[in-house]
């Protein structure tokens, strides 16, 4: 894969997520791992943030200590899945300003089609992490983030869990610009979009609906 991908091989990530792809995981200890999961992948998706220093009094001495630069940074939900991951994101970086893409599929078209896009003010000067746990076809991740630059976003970045080479590469052939951070990249899309060995329905299992 290109440096566009990263793929998060950390041990406590790759054996939290076996343990979620697992069928007879409930949907109490899937949600819990996602959480915990979710903590794990913010540190690795915010990697390489811009710092400055400020002048702050330790017990000792004034120092100037490193903090983040700039704007706080929007995270992203792409509605429903998306929410499981932003909860543990959010509790890595609370300051975050947070928005909401919800699409879903026209059935004669099979293309994305928006019905709620809710995101905060001057996105252009944020670090933008649109987050949406299973990168499968690609479409409603690229038409997500069709739609946040066309709200003014210029620097973005994708967090998922799983993601199928089908969906990579529609997303690098789209947005290029987009930097892609998962857990796992799988082997392909079954004929009804689903990714193969995958973890089923991402939304099903962490809101125990069917
Ligand atoms: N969405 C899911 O929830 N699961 C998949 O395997 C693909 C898309």
């Amino acid at each position: 894969m290109t440096d566009h991908v990263t793929h998060v091989t950390h041990p406590l990530v790759q054996h939290k997520l076996t343990l979620m792809r697992q069928q007879d995981t409930s949907t109490a200890v899937f949600r819990q791992l996602l959480r915990e999961i979710s903590q794990l992948l913010a540190y690795e998706v915010t990697r390489g943030l811009p710092m400055t220093t400020r002048l702050i009094d330790t017990p000792l001495e004034p120092m100037e200590a490193p903090v983040i630069d700039g704007k706080k940074l929007a995270l992203v939900s792409i509605l429903r899945a998306g929410n499981g991951l932003l909860d543990g994101v959010l509790e890595l970086i609370p300051s975050a300003r947070v928005g909401f893409v919800g699409l879903y599929r026209d059935e004669a078209t099979l293309k994305p089609v928006q019905y709620y896009f809710k995101v905060p003010t001057e996105l252009e000067d944020r670090l933008v992490i649109a987050v949406d746990p299973m990168l499968a076809t690609g479409n409603s991740s690229v038409a997500a983030i069709d739609l946040l630059k066309e709200a003014g976003a210029k620097n973005i970045r994708f967090l998922c869990l799983l993601a199928a080479p089908e969906g990579i590469k529609r997303m690098q052939d789209a947005h290029p610009d987009v930097p892609i951070v998962t857990a796992a990249i799988d082997s392909h899309l079954n004929e009804k979009g689903y990714i193969v060995p995958g973890l089923g329905d991402a939304g099903d299992r962490m809101f125990g609906t069917k």
